[in-house]
């Protein structure tokens, strides 16, 4: 099998690449190499590389900024899709597309299935739920996989934002009224190439196991961030309601996402985030003393 990942820089794309799947030959295509918004360069990209698979992991991830760059947003999470999954039509190749549980509204206590009903409650929602439907009006069996929380070593995401806040300020206030799974890279990398092998199609859900405030998530950052000798300083977690931290962009309460579908398609369930966090952040430390 051959796969291109498209938005090859980001933290998933360059997991995908980072854990190729056994019997595959993955090539990332960053965003300097292909812009997806680009149909010519698109059309010309797949002509090149005659893909039997394209995962597309290029996606415009600034949530609060899309507030207020709706159109930007609008081009690459939604129009770039559909126009990816034609021009995968036409040459034959099948698409995974990766989405988020933001477009959902978060307002039930209960996790979410593939078929819950949606409602972004932000531009960065609706546009990655337009982009969903594009995908699967031009390519029916097409996978779409709803992800949540991404973090990896190496990236912008909200674990390197808190190591480095409670580096530089010892305290940080995070919201303790919004519930998801952190999910990280490699392991989602290694699932998406799982379903891919599996032959799925239609819209599933990975996380990692387990549920998590922001807050926990912060607190369980802080613990391993110390254990580990990452934070340099005695480190404090407050806990904040929403309302206490406004954003341009509203995000969804509760979007724990079931993800019992894709589990059962891979004959495994995901480890637990935590499992994951503290592997994730031995890797940091790792390469920080490397760094020294
Ligand atoms: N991060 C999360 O918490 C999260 C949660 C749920 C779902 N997801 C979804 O997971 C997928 C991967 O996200 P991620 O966390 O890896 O995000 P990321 O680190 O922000 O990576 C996205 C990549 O897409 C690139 N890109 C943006 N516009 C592009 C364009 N027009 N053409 C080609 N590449 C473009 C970005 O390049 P630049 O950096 O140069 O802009 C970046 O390298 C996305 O579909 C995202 O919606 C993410």
């Amino acid at each position: 099998m051959k796969a291109v990942v498209t938005g090859a820089g980001g933290q998933l794309g360059q997991a995908l690449v980072a854990h190729p799947p056994a019997d595959g030959e993955v090539v990332g295509v960053p965003r300097a190499s292909l812009d997806i918004a680009d149909p010519v360069a698109v059309a010309d990209m797949l002509r090149r590389l005659r893909p039997d698979v394209v995962v597309n992991a290029a996606a415009y991830t600034a949530v609060d900024r899309a507030e207020t760059e709706p159109e930007a947003a609008r081009r690459v999470n939604a129009e770039a899709p559909g126009v990816l999954a034609s021009a995968c039509c036409g040459v034959g190749a099948r698409l995974v597309h990766v989405s988020t549980d933001f477009v959902f509204d978060g307002g039930g206590g209960a996790p979410l299935t593939p078929e819950s009903p949606t409602e972004p409650l932000s531009v960065y929602g609706a546009t990655k739920l337009e982009g969903e439907r594009r995908v699967q009006d031009a390519m029916p069996d097409a996978l779409v996989v709803r992800t949540a929380w991404v973090c990896s070593a190496h990236g912008r995401n909200f674990m390197n934002t808190m190591l480095r806040l409670m580096r530089e300020r010892g305290e940080v206030r995070v919201v303790c009224d919004q519930f998801g799974t952190p999910t990280f890279a490699g392991d989602l990398a290694q699932a998406i190439w799982g379903l891919v092998g599996a032959g799925a199609s239609g819209i599933r859900h990975w996380t990692q196991s387990g549920a998590a405030s922001w807050y926990d998530f912060a607190e369980a950052i802080r613990r391993e961030g110390q254990n580990r000798d990452l934070l340099g300083t005695e480190a404090r977690v407050v806990p904040i309601s929403t309302e206490e931290f406004p954003t341009p962009a509203r995000r969804p309460r509760f979007s724990v996402l079931d993800c019992s579908l894709a589990y059962t398609t891979l004959g495994a369930t995901a480890r637990h985030w935590q499992d994951a966090l503290a592997e994730t952040l031995a890797e940091v430390a790792r390469v920080e003393q490397q760094n020294a």
